[in-house]
């Protein structure tokens, strides 16, 4: 979690800075702050909460500078406060961290009794002490970062601004960063996600493991990569940054989580295209190839529920066996791990620590791994064998929902490619003409918002909510319910719907909301549930086939959607409307939508 940046040019680097902290507020908004010198000192503001928080300080005095490293904060080591936000400063240096220093405790003890003095609570604290331990040492600034690296276990991200010299240094285990030039204009800029870099660079970089990049404006090329022992080093991978500026932007939606529930129609036909008839038809049929005897799908939260929707596709259209697990349960679960098996991951960041720990558990027991992933370039994206990208493009809300979609979609694809049903022009025009229907139908769905809305307006102040699906609808039903408790902070339970008898039924009451998600299957043993539930007094919201009165009848509320042709791909079209629900009750109940409490959108901590 976390995110940093920091910015050499000629620009001014604490508006670049600032904006690009603003980008990244999805990666935690418990503090931020920035660095810069002035005067020949190193100064330091930084605020606990939100970014608007540090702008407010800002503006106060006159900022400007040429070079400026800045932090957004998800708490791990210490409370949320002024004094653990980062930047760390000291004497000679600034620093900024994302990740977690395992053996800080045990170096914080050995510095202390030393007389080293801490100020914070923090983890990164120990690696800026432990560097001004080597530069007080009489060590160079590199070999002090460098040592200092060497010590720190976990994985982490630092971004150093120096007092002396007019350059910005980066290192990075395991943990995401990224940097950024602009010949043109001169900007080099390092980050922990290319979309802080949108607008500002044409190019960019991912260094690997324990490579040193320093940022230099006076260099040729504005950045160099050094070994830990000194020596240049090529182990980085550059290409065009292809994120349009107007990617970073709601446009006309009040939030960016709506923004992206609207994207999901196009986005599934281009997904389609690029799968059936583009480029990504290669990746597709290249990832069949492997075919899996047994398929250990392992993911968190909303990926893990499309991992849920993906495995019913294995199994019911490739007769595949999957198992689907939480990826923090799966790796210290030991698992039967066998010959022949693959390791499918989900993942919209590919950042996340406990599907990066799963991933690494099965390549080391010698499975084939497979990543269906949003950001390319991520760890995830790097550690797999192969990768099918969800194409969901930039997803800024913190609560997941397109790249829910495209994901669950994406695996449909893989299961295409190993049925065979993309190498017959028939089965190909069939799979195509169905995500153009998806799309249409969600199309549909979406111009019908308000009706949505005006259901969520009756129901928002209920005490809880159960989300109930059979089948295929019950992963469904998992994601609306976390859907909704993340962003509208009201207790929601997923459950399939025949099990609800078997004890959370005793919760029901004249106050509890039953959001019944009723597909055409298994309609009827779905209604006798919902009779259950308002045998209970419990109020119904039915989202279910249209003409069905006999759901409709015992319905408090009915919105009615249109499944014919949709078939397997049915539950991502009522998922849309779950999506909307939550939306809406978020807005009545006034919550940060993009940005819920607590959370933040890459989990990079285990
Ligand atoms: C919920 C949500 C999270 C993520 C989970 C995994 O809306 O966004 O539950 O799905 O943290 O994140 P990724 O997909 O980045 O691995």
């Amino acid at each position: 979690m976390c995110g940093i940046v920091g910015h050499i040019g000629p620009k001014n680097s604490i508006e670049v800075v600032l904006e690009g902290l603003k980008r990244l507020e999805y990666r935690g908004y418990d503090s931020a702050g920035v660095s810069f010198k002035k005067n020949g000192k190193i100064e330091v503001y930084k605020k606990a909460g939100k970014i608007e928080n540090l702008k407010g300080i800002l503006a106060k005095i006159e900022t400007n500078a040429n070079s400026c490293i800045g932090h957004t904060r998800w708490a791990t080591h210490g409370e949320v406060n002024d004094t653990n936000s980062h930047p760390h400063v000291s004497e000679n240096i600034a620093i900024v961290h994302n990740g977690i220093i395992e053996n800080a405790h045990s170096l914080k003890i050995e510095m202390m009794k030393n007389g080293v003095k801490f100020k914070s609570q923090t983890d990164s604290e120990v690696y800026m002490a432990l560097v001004n331990r080597e530069i007080e040492q009489g060590n160079d600034l590199f070999s002090a970062i460098t040592e200092s690296f060497k010590k720190v276990e976990g994985n982490s991200a630092f971004v150093i601004l120096n007092k002396n010299t007019n350059e910005i240094w980066a290192l990075k285990r395991a943990a995401p960063l990224v940097c950024g030039t602009s010949k043109k204009t001169g900007e080099v800029l390092v980050s922990s996600d290319p979309y802080a870099l949108a607008g500002m660079v044409d190019t960019i970089y991912f260094p690997g493991d324990n490579v040193v990049c320093k940022l230099d404006q006076n260099s040729e090329n504005l950045i160099t990569f050094f070994e830990m022992d000194g020596t240049v080093s090529q182990r980085f991978k550059s290409k065009p940054l292809e994120i349009s500026l107007e990617s970073t932007t709601k446009g006309t939606y009040p939030h960016f989580m709506l923004k992206e529930i609207y994207e999901q129609p196009g986005l599934i036909r281009s997904l389609a295209q690029h799968y059936v008839h583009g480029a990504g038809r290669e990746a597709l049929n290249a990832s069949a190839n492997i075919i899996p005897s047994h398929v250990h799908i392992a993911a968190c939260g909303t990926a893990s529920y499309a991992g849920l929707v993906i495995k019913e596709f294995f199994e019911r259209i490739n007769r595949i066996p999957v198992a689907n697990e939480l990826a923090s349960e799966f790796r210290y679960r030991e698992p039967i791990l066998r010959k022949g098996e693959i390791g499918l991951f989900i993942s919209q960041s590919g950042e996340t620590a406990d599907t990066l720990a799963a991933q690494e558990l099965c390549q080391e027991n010698g499975l084939k791994t497979l990543a269906i992933v949003n950001v390319e370039g991520s760890t995830l994206f790097r550690n797999c064998d192969a990768n099918l990208l969800i194409k969901a493009g930039v997803e800024i809300g913190v609560a997941s929902t397109k790249a829910f979609t495209q994901q669950a979609l994406t695996g449909r694809l893989m299961s295409a490619a190993l049925n065979g049903e993309l190498k017959d022009e028939r089965k190909i025009k069939i799979i195509f003409n169905k995500f153009s229907l998806l799309a249409e139908r969600i199309d549909e769905l979406l111009l019908r918002s308000e009706e949505i809305k005006a259901i969520a307006q009756k129901v928002f102040e209920s005490k809880g909510f159960f989300f109930t699906g059979r089948g295929k609808y019950f992963p469904i039903a998992l994601e609306g319910a976390l859907k909704l408790k993340e962003i509208a902070y009201v207790h929601a339970e997923g459950y399939a719907a025949g099990e609800l008898k078997h004890g959370p039924i005793a919760l029901i009451d004249n106050e509890m909301v039953n959001i019944a998600l009723v597909g055409p299957e298994l309609l009827d043993k779905t209604i006798s549930n919902v009779q259950e539930i308002k045998a209970r007094k419990g109020k119904i919201v039915a989202f279910g086939p249209e003409n069905n009165s006999d759901i409709e009848s015992i319905s408090d509320y009915y919105f009615a959607l249109k499944f014919e042709g949709l078939d397997e791909l049915s539950p991502l079209y009522i998922n849309v409307a779950n999506q909307l629900f939550a939306y809406w009750v978020a807005r009545f109940k006034g919550t940060d939508i993009d940005k819920p409490r607590n959370l933040a959108k890459s989990v990079t901590v285990e």
